[in-house]
């Protein structure tokens, strides 16, 4: 029950990470087209997975990865200001801090209801000099879900660029990326979309993509062309395989990703989401609420897949964690509060034990 830290390796993605030892215990085995195929299967694996063309993926490493891409490859100008959001998961906000010795300014926008980022928040927040806003979809702390639609359409209206952290969200919740109101996309692999750890991937829409600057190059994608004579015009190098982590035939770690990610989507986001939405349902339903106070959302608009509780006395919490963890229980303690995330492989009866082993542990303290 514990999805938002690490997601577990599917069986398929397992069976894809064995043979790709396989293969590197006899190296002889490896072709030199895998190092061509790894990195398209993985880039094909997710455009599918988000509904966006192939070319517009950069494959990563992480989300600081993408977030390190967008801070310091769009060439900003002293005065110009970045919005984050006070709360924040570092991955999200910390990236941008180095924007600062040039002049850049990080303004952290409080929310106003004291959980989530709201439109109102957004707009009370903008002026001329606001170039972009970062926020995480689903905070980790606190599970609750941002409206990325709405806070991307007055992004949209004032020009700012809208870069979300997916992390808590992709391949637990459909994202429609198609209405053209967020311009980028970052997010790790190894929680919701069941990748190994040290993955991740970045999408920007073609405006956000031209304004970056040239990437460092490579060797990889250059290896057939006379290399003293490799063209210098940024245009040629526009395409996603010159802004990917280096190495990007990752075989250990980016086969059993694409497995994982081939087999979410067709499993379908839709029906991983309805089925998340109803073990949290239950989850919700079946703690005792006398015993402990739910920080996440109530009302299943602004639910996610990560339900936070506190015991009415939050420093029982670290003595709950412990007791769960010894019933064989294993979700999250995270600023003083439980964390309990379940997914696609959790089942409906795993819930209602959990259920009971909490509420009794909250009420004989
Ligand atoms: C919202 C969010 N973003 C990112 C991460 C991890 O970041 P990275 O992939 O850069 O290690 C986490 C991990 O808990 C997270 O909750």
């Amino acid at each position: 029950l514990n999805c938002a830290h690490q997601g577990p390796l599917p069986k398929v993605a397992a069976a894809s990470a064995r043979r790709a030892i396989r293969q590197k215990m006899t190296p002889q085995l490896i072709s030199e087209n895998e190092f061509d195929e790894v990195p398209r299967q993985l880039r094909q694996a997710l455009a599918t997975l988000i509904d966006r063309p192939c070319d517009e993926i950069i494959l990563g490493n992480s989300a600081t990865f993408g977030i390190d891409l967008i801070a310091n490859g769009i060439p900003w100008k002293s005065g110009d200001e970045i919005l984050l959001v006070k709360g924040d998961f570092p991955a999200t906000t910390v990236p941008w801090m180095g924007l600062r010795v040039s002049g850049v300014r990080l303004r952290f926008v409080s929310p106003a209801n004291g959980r989530f980022i709201e439109v109102a928040d957004v707009e009370h927040s903008l002026n001329t000099n606001t170039k972009a806003l970062c926020v995480s979809w689903v905070n980790s702390y606190s599970g609750w879900k941002c409206d990325v639609q709405e806070i991307g359409r007055v992004c949209q209206e004032h020009g700012v660029l809208f870069v979300v952290n997916g992390t808590q969200g992709i391949g637990r919740h459909v994202l429609n990326l198609s209405s053209g109101r967020i311009n980028a996309i970052v997010c790790s692999g190894y929680k919701w979309l069941c990748g190994p750890y040290a993955t991740g991937f970045c999408w920007l829409d073609a405006n956000t993509s031209q304004m970056l600057r040239k990437p460092s190059l490579r060797w990889w994608p250059l290896r057939k062309m006379d290399i003293e004579h490799i063209p210098e015009d940024d245009a040629f190098y526009a395409g996603p395989q010159f802004r990917d982590v280096f190495c990007s035939a990752n075989c250990f770690n980016f086969c059993p990703w694409s497995a994982a990610i081939k087999y979410l989507t067709s499993c379908g986001i839709d029906n991983v989401e309805r089925y998340g939405d109803a073990l949290v349902a239950k989850l919700l339903n079946g703690i005792d609420g006398s015993v402990f106070q739910v920080i996440s959302a109530a009302s299943s608009g602004d639910r996610s897949g990560i339900v936070v509780v506190s015991h009415a006395d939050s420093t029982k919490n670290p003595l709950i964690f412990d007791h769960l963890a010894q019933s064989g229980f294993d979700i999250a303690l995270r600023k003083g509060n439980l964390r309990i995330s379940p997914h696609l492989y959790n089942s409906q009866d795993e819930i209602d034990r959990f259920a009971r082993c909490i509420n009794q542990h909250g009420r004989s303290l």
